[in-house]
C-alpha cells in the first residue's frame, strides 16, 4: 500500500483512537458510521472488493448514489472480480453502450430489450438506481430514423420524424416504467461554440411549431418520456460544461426557454469527462450559472454521469510523485464541490464512466490512460483513500 495512503489512514487511525479514547461508543462521522475496528480494517484490504474494503457508495451515502457505466459481459459471472467489484462500490449503474438507439431500436419495426432488461434484472437485485443513456443522440444512432423510407433516398420530413421521436421514446420509456429511474432523455445536444448541435434531428425538425426557436425535438423527446413515466428523472445530458462558460450558457439558455415553456426537463446531466489538470474554480461558477435553472423548477437538479479524468495531457510517467499529487488533488476538490452542492439538494447522483483503470473508453491501443480512483489490477489508487477520507472525516 502507498505511503501516503498509510499516512492518511495513520491520521485516520490517531484521529480515531484519540476520539475511542472518550467513548466506547462507534465514530460517528458526519455521513456514515465506521467503528474503530471497521477503520482499521478497511487499512488491510488489497483489493477494492475484499469484504473487508470500505466502499464508495456506502462511504458517500448521506450525499450522493456512486454508480459507473457497465456492460453486459460486467456482471454475467457472479465470480468474477469486475462483479464483485461493482457490487461493493458501486449502488447505480448506467449501460456504456447498449441502451443508445443504435442498440434499442435498429431498424424501425425491430426494438432490442434483451440487455437492458439483464440490467434492470442485475440493478433491481442490488437494489441499485438505474441510468437509461440515452434515447436521442446524434452518435449511435441508426440511419432509418433519418429517411422517408429504409436507410437512404429521400429525407424523412419533419412530421415523420416527430412522430418518430414519440414512438421511440414511448415505447422504450413505457417498457422501462417504473425500472429505470433516470433517463438522458437527450445528449450532446448543445453545440461545442454554443447554440445547437447542428445535428439530423435538428436539420429534419427545425422550428416545427414555429414558436421561433428550434428546441422541437428536443421538446418531443421530453413530453413523451414524461408522459410514458411521470415518475422517471429526464435529464439533458451534455459534456464540457466542467470548462466552457460558452456551452453552460447556451446549455441554460436552452433549459430555461424550455421550461418556460412547460417542457417537462428535471435536471441537466454534467458528463464531467475533466482533466487531471481540469480547475475546479471554473467548474464552481459553471454549476453555479446552471443552478439557476432552480428559479424556474425549484425542484431541478444536476447529475454527474460520465466521470473520468483524463491523464493523458501528463507526458511522464503516472507514477510520478508530482502527477499523483496533481491527480488526487483534483479528485479531492472535485468530490468536495460535489459534497457542496450535495449539501444544497443539487447533486444525488455520481456515475464514473468506467469501473476501473482498464476499462476505459479513455484507453487506446497507443497509450494506456489512468482516469479512476480503481488501478487496473482492482486495487486502491491514493486518490482513492483521498477521496474517501473526504466522507470519513
Ligand atoms: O458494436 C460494435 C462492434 O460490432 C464492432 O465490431 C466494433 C469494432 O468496430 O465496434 C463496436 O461498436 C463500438 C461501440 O463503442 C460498442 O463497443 C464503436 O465502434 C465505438 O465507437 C463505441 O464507443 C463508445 C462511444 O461512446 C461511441 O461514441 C464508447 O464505448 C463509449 O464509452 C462512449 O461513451 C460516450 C457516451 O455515450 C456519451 N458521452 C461521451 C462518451 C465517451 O465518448
Amino acid at each position: 500500500m502507498k505511503k501516503r495512503t498509510l499516512k492518511v489512514f495513520a491520521l485516520l487511525a490517531a484521529v480515531t483512537l484519540l476520539f475511542t479514547a472518550c467513548s466506547a461508543e462507534p465514530i460517528l462521522t458526519e455521513n456514515y458510521r465506521y467503528t474503530e475496528a471497521e477503520l482499521k480494517s478497511m487499512q488491510l484490504a488489497e483489493y477494492v472488493y475484499d469484504d473487508n474494503a470500505p466502499s464508495l457508495c456506502d462511504a458517500f451515502a448521506d450525499y450522493f448514489k456512486v454508480g459507473a457505466c457497465i456492460n453486459p459481459w460486467t456482471f454475467s459471472d457472479t465470480s468474477s472480480d469486475e462483479y464483485k467489484l461493482i457490487t461493493k462500490q458501486f449502488n447505480a449503474y448506467v449501460y456504456e453502450n447498449s441502451t443508445k438507439p443504435d442498440a434499442m431500436h435498429p431498424s424501425e419495426d425491430r426494438y432490442n430489450f434483451a440487455d437492458t432488461d439483464k440490467l434492470v434484472e442485475f440493478a433491481e437485485s442490488q437494489g441499485a438506481l438505474v441510468r437509461g443513456h440515452t434515447l436521442i443522440w446524434h452518435s449511435q444512432v441508426p440511419d432509418w430514423f433519418f429517411y422517408a423510407s429504409g436507410n437512404s433516398g429521400e429525407p424523412a420530413t419533419a412530421e415523420q420524424l416527430m412522430k418518430r421521436i414519440d414512438e421511440h421514446v414511448t415505447t422504450i420509456v413505457t417498457h422501462y416504467k417504473g425500472k429505470i429511474d433516470t433517463w438522458d432523455v437527450v445528449n450532446e445536444v448543445i453545440n461545442d461554440g454554443g447554440g445547437l448541435r447542428f445535428s439530423d434531428w435538428l436539420k429534419i425538425v427545425g422550428d416545427y411549431d414555429g414558436d421561433g426557436d428550434k428546441y422541437d425535438y428536443i421538446e418531443q423527446a421530453f413530453i413523451s418520456a414524461r408522459a410514458a413515466d411521470p415518475d422517471a428523472r429526464l435529464i439533458i445530458n451534455d459534456y464540457n460544461m466542467e470548462w466552457s462558460e460558452q456551452k453552460t450558457i447556451s446549455m441554460y439558455l436552452a433549459v430555461k426557454k424550455m421550461l418556460e415553456d412547460g417542457v417537462p426537463i428535471d435536471g441537466v446531466g454534467l458528463q464531467m469527462h475533466i482533466g487531471y489538470d481540469t480547475n475546479i474554480d471554473t467548474l464552481r461558477s459553471n454549476l453555479e450559472k446552471l443552478a439557476k435553472l432552480r428559479e424556474i423548477n425549484p425542484d431541478f437538479v444536476l447529475e454527474v454521469t460520465e466521470l473520468d479524468m483524463n491523464c493523458n495531457g501528463w507526458d511522464g510517467d503516472p507514477n510520478d510523485k508530482e502527477f499523483i499529487e496533481k491527480f488526487n488533488q483534483t479528485y479531492s476538490d472535485l468530490f468536495a464541490l460535489l459534497m457542496e452542492y450535495s449539501e444544497m439538494g443539487f447533486i444525488d447522483t455520481i456515475m464514473f464512466w468506467g469501473i476501473n483503470d482498464a476499462n476505459s473508453w479513455l484507453n487506446s491501443s497507443e497509450r494506456d490512460n489512468y482516469p479512476f480512483l480503481i488501478d487496473r489490477e482492482n486495487k486502491f489508487k491514493s486518490a482513492y483513500w483521498d477521496v474517501i477520507s473526504l466522507a470519513l472525516d
